[in-house]
């Protein structure tokens, strides 16, 4: 069976590509019925520390599937939790993961986390304007340092890896032969910001593809330039390209995968006042079919949940184009098959 390099999966740019092209390939042998591994008598810990429909439904009939279980340990609002090494003494802190994480780890094979920091704190602690702040995961870094048994990372500020391959798995599954085709993950005008995870994941999950990837946003509103030069890093090795577009007609022309996505410009993250005048400005972004005229038979992807005409229109979702649901459903093969291999 196939065996990763990782003991933890929390971002698909730890593994070596042919191993993600492994696991894609074992969540497509999975979908066909070709292939039946089993995590009989074996539990998965999925702790939710903020709210979550697919990558909850997902993971839980995952496990069901392979002959486990998963136990849904609802976390959110949970924050009298102590998440590093220090030792409280405020009388407020009633568990600390350096505990929890070993004690779930006797109970259970794999523990799961979704803790994106950004969203459940508040904006004002989540100290606007700062890439260090984004670029941290304390929650998820510390489970994974006192769990002894495999920790997935279900999102977390930085990364989303179970839809960035997930969303690999989609691509191959429509495209067949990825390499050379063109992807375009575009930004779209949502009226609350929202943290880089997700776009972060689906760009590595594209270069990994080897594809041609052009990030089409309004000038601002960059990604985090050490994980896009990671991006680009790996589109080399994978035969593949990155580039960044500024005018969105232009980055669609002959993409054959749009991939629609809002994002936060992190220097006015939490100050949701700047960033709403900035995205009203922008509100041509959204994907209709007009623009979708540019690409050439383009699908649209978007990892859901969707703003309805404000990211998308109508004509797009609910047109032929939209291959939305056959991602959302591929979020639990590639899960399926990641949870055969780490578990
Ligand atoms: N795409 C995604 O992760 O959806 P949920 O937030 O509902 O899990």
């Amino acid at each position: 069976g196939l065996q990763l390099s990782q003991r933890h999966f929390m971002n698909t740019a730890d593994l070596p590509q042919q191993e993600i092209q492994a696991l894609i390939d074992l969540a497509l042998s999975l979908k066909h019925g070709e292939v039946k591994p089993s995590l009989a008598g074996k539990t998965l810990a999925t702790l939710f520390f903020n709210p979550s429909v697919r990558t909850r439904v997902s993971f839980a009939t995952a496990m069901f599937k392979l002959g486990g279980q998963a136990l849904d340990l609802s976390m959110e609002g949970a924050w009298s939790f102590e998440f590093g090494d220090g030792v409280v003494m405020d009388g407020a802190t009633i568990e600390h993961v350096k505990e929890v994480a070993p004690v779930l780890s006797r109970y259970c094979d794999g523990l799961a986390i979704r803790c994106s920091e950004l969203v459940t704190k508040s904006a004002a602690s989540a100290s606007a304007g700062s890439w260090q702040n984004a670029r941290q995961d304390l929650v998820l870094n510390s489970f994974a340092r006192y769990a002894t048994v495999p920790v997935i990372n279900m999102e977390s500020n930085v990364y989303h890896p179970c839809q960035g391959l997930g969303d690999a798995v989609t691509i191959k599954e429509q495209l067949g032969q990825p390499q050379g085709k063109k992807y375009v993950l575009t930004w779209a005008y949502h009226p609350k910001a929202l943290p880089m995870a997700t776009p972060n994941s689906q760009m590595l999950a594209a270069c990994d593809l080897g594809m041609n990837v052009t990030l089409a946003y309004p000038e601002g509103w960059d990604l985090d330039p050490e994980i896009v030069k990671m991006a680009s890093q790996r589109a080399k090795q994978s035969g593949g390209s990155l580039q960044i577009e500024h005018d969105m007609d232009t980055a669609l022309e002959g993409a054959h995968i749009v991939c629609a996505k809002s994002w936060g410009a992190l220097q006015y993250y939490g100050n949701w006042e700047a960033e709403k005048a900035l995205r009203v400005q922008h509100k041509d972004w959204m994907v209709t079919q007009a623009k979708m005229q540019h690409t050439d038979n383009g699908r649209l992807m978007h990892c859901l949940p969707v703003r309805r005409n404000v990211e998308v229109g109508d004509d797009v979702l609910d047109s032929p184009t939209s291959i939305v649901i056959d991602e959302a459903e591929n979020r639990l093969w590639a899960q399926m098959a990641l949870l055969a291999t780490l578990l």
